[in-house]
């Protein structure tokens, strides 16, 4: 329990100073709406709200799962539940395993419900767990809805990390049979394939978050708390969400889209290749980390501000009509298109189908 406890403050940590290099390129960079200059709509007409299961969000933006259960992380959690509750924006919690058994660790997560009592709230737990482990979990936070995490990067890079994947699959059937909140299935930084949302399809599963790489690197963050041999190869490993959501299938879970949004631009760019809504972790941390709950407000209020902004200036009423405006893909981006056998010239002229 200790190495795990010291395992979250050390995520904490380096997510955080990751974020304070200066913002490094991704696939969103290559991901561009066509500017047309006449398409522009008035601010007040736009309507951010937006449908997700059975809820309706005010804005597409929600707080990804990140940490809880040390006198450290609980604090940064408290920031970051105050913060939700003041903006209105559902929030997930850290993975809620090291709380299952240790009644101190509990405190640190039940603090997201304690400061947020009428808020949109996500548990979360790493799959291979049980489905009453699972329960606990929701049960613990009185969760909406249970987030349940694919990490076998992670695992993998992890000293301590698991080795056994086979029964993952046996693990989320049994989870999402079981729960009575809906489960979002999400990656920790390494994204979704079509083939693993088709999977996930078949097992009932009605939301994954497809949480790409090119944000928060988990391979970069396990290397720097490795001291002996490490697996820096690993580092870039996975799919951005960009990929992800171009590669989603149709008949799939309802998409969520995560890992690598810097900015509104990046959130209106993920709602235009398919996301339903858009999550955002290692951007909201580092404020929580500086400034606590006073500055992640004042950030998702300029993000919401700003997202706005973009949908007038893009002519989209709503983050739905951002699935008719032109998007050109280049780079290695169009090159995963063109090997994927995605049309991305379809997706470069879809306002004309209008
Ligand atoms: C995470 N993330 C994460 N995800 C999860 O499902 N369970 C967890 O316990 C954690 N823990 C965690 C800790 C910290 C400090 C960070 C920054 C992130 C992953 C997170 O939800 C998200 O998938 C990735 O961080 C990618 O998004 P960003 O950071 O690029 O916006």
């Amino acid at each position: 329990a200790a190495a795990s406890a010291s395992r979250k403050d050390d995520h904490v940590r380096l997510a955080a100073a990751q974020r304070r290099e200066p913002a490094t390129r991704n696939d969103f960079d290559d991901v561009e709406l066509v500017h047309h200059a006449l398409d522009g709509i008035d601010a007040s007409e736009v309507d951010l709200r937006t449908r997700v299961a059975h809820w309706t969000w005010r804005s597409p933006l929600y707080l990804n799962g990140m940490t809880g259960g040390t006198p450290k992380t609980t604090a940064v959690n408290r920031e970051l539940a105050v913060a939700a509750r003041e903006t209105g924006m559902p929030m997930g919690s850290g993975s809620i395993g090291i709380a299952l058994d240790d009644p101190d660790a509990a405190a640190g997560f039940r603090v997201i419900r304690e400061e947020n009592p009428a808020g949109l709230v996500f548990a979360n737990i790493g799959v291979g767990r049980s489905a009453d482990e699972a329960r606990r979990a929701v049960d613990l936070l009185e969760a909406d809805a249970l987030q349940v995490h694919l990490n076998a990067v992670q695992e993998t890079i992890m000293p301590e990390g698991s080795r056994a994947f086979s029964g993952w699959a046996a693990s989320l059937e049994a989870i999402v049979a079981a729960s009575e909140v809906p489960v979002i299935v999400k990656e920790v930084g390494f994204g979704l394939s079509r083939r693993t949302l088709e999977r996930l399809r078949d097992m009932g599963v009605r939301l994954a978050d497809v949480s790409g790489s090119g944000g928060t690197d988990f391979a970069r963050i396990e290397n720097a708390r490795r001291s002996a041999s490490d697996y820096a190869f690993l580092i870039g490993h996975g799919s951005s969400a960009v990929r992800s959501l171009l590669d989603a299938p149709e008949d799939g879970p309802t998409p969520l889209g995560s890992g690598g949004v810097r900015t509104p631009l990046d959130a209106v760019r993920a709602l235009a290749l398919g996301a339903r809504a858009v999550g955002v972790a290692g951007a909201f941390l580092a404020p929580a980390v500086s400034g606590g709950a006073a500055e992640v407000v004042a950030v998702v209020r300029t993000w919401t501000s700003q997202l706005r902004d973009l949908h007038a200036l893009f002519g989209a009423p709503t983050p739905e009509a951002l699935l008719t405006k032109d998007v050109l893909v280049h780079g290695g981006v169009r090159e995963f298109c063109e090997l994927r056998g995605i049309d991305a010239r379809a997706l470069a002229r879809r306002s004309e189908d209008q």
